[in-house]
């Protein structure tokens, strides 16, 4: 896993310049739309040390970028969910105007970014937690290594009565010796062979999922939630390792420690303050046609749809209302057949920042192919080597690529750098394939190497629509 330069800075505290240079590990070029896409974070980490009234006032610069196929505008906003600790989802907008999502409410964009938002304080939590989960764990192991089970005291009123029952259970030193050499042991993991059965919660009983629909969701509640709470959790006994208990138990115990009023007021405080929404394909909206043609739903209507969780309106879920005022919204599209004025004027005026992504050139491409943390070229080399292949490519190899690949774009369609995937695919087939029969070998991928295997496809465009 690649992680930030500076580790303990979190998320919002980053500087665009960090942000920045944490894009340009993983996508070449694009230096205006990572530059617009750093201020507009870093803006809205400004505005949240702004104190008082004026904070409400200060409104997140929604992004719209811009730019053809396959030149990393998904790719800018994917890398910046891992980086920035702030909730994030991708939506496609013409997700809402399918068919099969008639009547699927716009909302559900913000209800997932909450859910979304949830996972990541209860993991949060649960890091917190897990210490302690790990210690009560280990106590129930012993519990059902020993069956000795000392009584919990939970009411104050039972206390006394414990006590008595304390002092008789504890007057064996010889039982709390022993347990207190089985919790050395199984806390450094000497015992995790060893079999034991333990009481695990039954999963859910099958026939709640009946109910889970569509129609449900848009209530923002959870059936499944609230009759699960109605009935009492099954209890199952299971055999497993010591390990495996361990890891199984502390989970159940630090789920028990999480307050989920708590885990769900944080969470939405989070979405409310630095929530991300990446709208893709939003010129796919984009055209004002009055009535949807054929089954899909008018596009226009979509856009009036979305609007008002652009604009800021407070939206249900079944953690509580959030307020979309300050969720930053990035929406991406290539606008080859409409362009950003073809919006309904509300919605464009909701997206002040334009940001244009760039062609790839031919170099782009080389650098696409090589530099990246995650390059094309060095994943394939990894893939090749678990099947003892050490496979090289020379720089001229690596030129020979790029020029087919700028070629087939201007010949065909320019689908950007995904041409790549294709392109190298097709030039490394007959390695891939017989890489597990050749054992042991060196591979060199070298200019003639790929004019050779791309040759009769390129020059035929009929023949490079299809395979490349
Ligand atoms: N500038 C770039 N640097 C590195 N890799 C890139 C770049 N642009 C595109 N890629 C690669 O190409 C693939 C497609 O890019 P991406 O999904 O960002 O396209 P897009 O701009 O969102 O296109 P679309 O408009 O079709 O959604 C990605 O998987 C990524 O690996
Ligand atoms: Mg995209």
């Amino acid at each position: 896993m690649l992680v930030p330069a500076s580790r303990d800075i979190s998320g919002p505290d980053l500087t665009p310049t960090q942000i920045v240079d944490y894009l340009d590990r993983y996508i070449i070029g694009q230096k205006q739309a990572k530059r617009v896409v750093a201020i507009a974070l870093r803006n809205r980490a400004r505005r949240a040390r702004v104190e008082g009234e004026l904070q409400d006032e200060i409104i997140p610069k929604n992004i719209l970028m811009i730019g053809p196929t396959g030149v990393g505008k998904t790719e800018i906003a994917r890398r910046l969910s891992t980086l920035m600790s702030a909730p994030f989802i991708k939506v496609e907008a013409t997700k809402y105007t399918e068919v099969g999502y008639v009547g699927r409410d716009v909302e559900s964009m913000v209800r997932d970014l909450v859910e979304s938002a949830v996972r990541m304080v209860k993991n949060r939590k649960r890091e917190a937690v897990e210490a302690a989960a790990e210690a009560m764990a280990i106590e129930i192991i012993l519990d059902a290594m020993t069956h000795h089970r000392p009584r919990r005291r939970q009411f104050p009123a039972q206390e006394e009565f414990a006590a008595a029952e304390q002092a008789l259970d504890d007057d064996s030193d010889q039982i709390s010796r022993l347990r207190e050499r089985l919790r050395r042991k199984i806390s450094a993991a000497e015992m995790d062979g060893n079999e034991i059965e333990i009481e695990v919660a039954d999963s859910q009983p099958k026939m709640v999922e009946i109910f889970s629909n569509a129609g449900i969701e848009e209530m923002g509640v959870n059936l499944q939630d609230m009759l699960g709470g109605l009935m009492p959790s099954k209890k199952r006994k299971r055999k497993t390792t010591v390990a495996e208990a361990k890891k199984i138990l502390t989970a159940a115990e630090a789920e028990k420690m999480i307050d989920m009023d708590d885990a769900a007021a944080e969470a939405i405080k989070l979405v409310e303050q630095s929530g991300i929404i990446f709208i893709d394909e939003i010129d796919k909206i984009a055209g004002r046609e009055k009535s949807g043609s054929g089954p899909d739903v008018s596009r226009e209507g979509v856009q009036r749809d979305i609007l008002p969780i652009v604009e800021g309106s407070t939206v249900n879920t079944k953690y509580g209302p959030v307020k979309t005022n300050h969720v930053l919204f990035i929406a991406a599209g290539a606008f080859s057949h409409s362009k950003p004025s073809d919006l309904i004027p509300e919605l464009q005026g909701r997206f002040p920042l334009r940001v244009e992504l760039e062609n790839l050139s031919r170099d782009d491409f080389k650098r696409i192919l090589t530099e990246p943390k995650n390059a094309l070229i060095k994943q394939y080399i990894a893939l090749m080597e678990s099947d003892g292949v050490n496979l090289t490519f020379t720089e001229d190899g690596i030129d020979e690529i790029a020029d087919a690949a700028s070629r087939v774009n201007k010949q065909t369609e320019n689908i950007g750098a995904r041409r790549l995937h294709t392109m190298l695919e097709k030039v490394l087939e007959d390695i891939s394939f017989n890489a597990p029969d050749v054992a042991q070998g060196d591979m060199k991928i070298d200019k003639n190497h790929v004019r050779e295997t791309l040759k009769d496809i390129i020059d035929d465009v009929d023949l490079s629509r299809y395979i490349l």
